[in-house]
Parts: structure tokens; C-alpha cells; sequence
């Protein structure tokens, strides 16, 4: 789809790469809607996409919160009269010690990266599917789904959830013209990670990455994993014996947590 004068619902907007991508499709005369808990940080960004020549509106809700969720497509439609493109891009993956979690501490994540986009998925095609020409919904997936990191492994099975769900409903909304996209970026710098430590070679800018999710977006294709050499990698160890794999995996955790 081409990115230019369109209706776009980017959650998770108000930091990091939802709003890179925000800032990054306004200069192309589009309606955005961020949405986001912070109101400053999305009437920041809102600021910047007037700037640039497009139209912002910012609906403040909980992702979490199933009715706040459908008032926000609600409102979105009210305001614009449809939906062409949304990006659901709630989502973190915190460290955590699998060896001391609790049952919560592995839910609480599952909420925030599945469940999040559960809550603007059901209400996203119900709208679309009364549209003619159907629309386009994305999410922010992650590499890190496509392998089980043993100091991120309830995020990498809440990235995998989504990706199942995502794979079943693109097959499931064809009918409907909904076109259903996994973007699967590598190691991004934010505001919040940039103090991780994370290797170097592989990080990529938020300029960066909303250029490979623009392209993603524009291209409409069903799952784009980037940056190259990180995607290789992980596909090298999907094929290695799992003995073999498991031992590298090792190495990013402490014998004992
Ligand atoms: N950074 C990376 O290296 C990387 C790599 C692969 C994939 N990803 C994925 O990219 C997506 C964005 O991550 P990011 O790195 O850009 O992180 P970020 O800067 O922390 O952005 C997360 C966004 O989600 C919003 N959010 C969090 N909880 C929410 C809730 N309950 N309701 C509504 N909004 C909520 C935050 O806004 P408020 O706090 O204002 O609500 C913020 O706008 C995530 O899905 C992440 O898994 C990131």
C-alpha cells in the first residue's frame, strides 16, 4: 500500500520505534492516531507530525484495557471515518531469571505483548472488514521470537504467540482484503534500552528501523525480519542440532541466576 494520505493507528506511539514510525510517515500527508498511557510524550510527537505536514490525533488508553482499546479504534473512526493502516506495536521484553520468576512476572509479559495487540486486533478488523478496500494490520514482532533466549524466554513465547495468531489470521481475513503483517526487527536503540549492553554490531537506530517498517508497510510483506545479518544468524541457529544451539544460548546466562 503506498504510505501517502491514508489513516494510520500506530499504538505504543508515544516512545522508541512507534513513534519513530510516526514521525518517519508524517511527512507524507497521512492522518496518524498515536495512542499511548503518556499524554506529554504523544502531544510531543503530535507536535512534530503537524510539523510535518500531517494530521495527528492522540487517544491516551491503557493497551491492557480491552474497552479502552475499542474506544480508541472508535474514536479513531469517528474522527477519520476509517482505518487504513495499523501498526500494533505495544510490547517490552524485559530480562528476567527464569530460575527465580513467578507465575505473574511471566503473565505480566504475555499481557503486554500479546494481549495488547489482541485488544486492538479484534476491534481493528471488525472496522476493516466494512471497508471496501479492506485495510492493512502490522505488528511489532521481534527476532527474538523466533528462538527461546533463556533470559528473555517469556518474551520470546509471547513474540511466538503473536506470530502464530498473526500467521492464522492473515490466512483467516484474505476474504476480508485485511492483509496481516509481522515485522520482526532485531536490536533497536531506545531511550529505554540504552544502557542494555547490547552487541554492538547488530543494533540498529530508530531512524533505522522505521525505515525497514515503512518499507514493510509499503510492500505489504507477510513477515519481514530485519537487520540481515542478525535475521542470518537466527536462522543458522534454528538448523543447528539442538545440542549445538543450546550451548550457545548458554552463554547469555549465568550458571546460576
Ligand atoms: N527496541 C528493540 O530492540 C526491539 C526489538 C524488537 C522488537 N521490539 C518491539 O518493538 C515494540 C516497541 O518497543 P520499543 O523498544 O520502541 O519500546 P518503548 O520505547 O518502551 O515503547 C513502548 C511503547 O509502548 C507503550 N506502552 C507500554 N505499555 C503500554 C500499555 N499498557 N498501554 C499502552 N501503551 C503502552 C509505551 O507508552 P506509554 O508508556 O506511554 O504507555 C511506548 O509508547 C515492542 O513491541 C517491542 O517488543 C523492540
Amino acid at each position: 500500500m503506498d504510505l501517502e494520505e491514508k489513516v494510520i493507528l500506530i499504538t505504543g506511539a508515544s516512545s522508541g520505534i512507534g513513534k519513530a514510525v510516526a514521525v518517519a510517515l508524517s511527512h507524507k500527508h497521512n492522518r496518524i492516531v498515536i495512542t499511548a498511557r503518556r499524554e506529554e510524550r504523544l502531544l510531543e510527537a503530535a507536535e512534530t507530525i503537524s510539523q510535518n505536514g500531517s494530521e495527528a490525533l492522540v487517544l491516551v488508553g491503557d493497551a491492557l484495557d480491552e474497552q479502552q482499546a475499542a474506544k480508541i479504534v472508535q474514536e479513531a473512526i469517528l474522527r477519520f471515518g476509517r482505518i487504513d493502516i495499523a501498526l500494533l506495536n505495544v510490547g517490552a521484553g524485559p530480562s528476567l531469571s527464569i530460575a527465580t520468576a513467578t507465575p505473574e512476572d511471566i503473565k505480566k509479559n504475555m499481557r503486554l505483548n500479546y494481549y495488547s495487540m489482541v485488544n486492538f486486533f479484534c476491534p481493528l478488523v471488525q472496522q476493516m472488514k466494512t471497508q471496501p478496500s479492506g485495510g492493512v494490520i502490522a505488528h511489532t514482532n521481534s527476532l527474538a521470537g523466533f528462538l527461546g533466549l533463556p533470559s528473555q524466554g517469556q518474551y520470546s513465547a509471547a513474540k511466538a504467540a503473536c506470530r502464530t495468531f498473526l500467521d492464522a489470521a492473515r490466512i483467516a481475513l484474505k476474504p476480508y482484503n485485511i492483509r496481516v503483517l509481522t515485522i520482526c526487527p532485531g536490536f533497536v536503540i531506545t531511550e529505554r534500552n540504552k544502557h542494555h549492553g547490547m552487541p554492538k554490531a547488530f543494533t540498529m537506530s530508530l531512524d533505522e528501523a522505521a525505515h525497514h517498517i515503512l518499507k514493510a508497510l509499503k510492500s505489504e510483506t507477510r513477515e519481514y525480519l530485519f537487520p540481515f545479518n542478525l535475521t542470518m544468524g537466527i536462522a543458522l541457529a534454528r538448523i543447528l542440532p539442538r545440542s549445538i544451539r543450546d550451548k550457545i544460548l548458554s552463554r547469555s546466562v549465568s550458571s546460576r541466576q
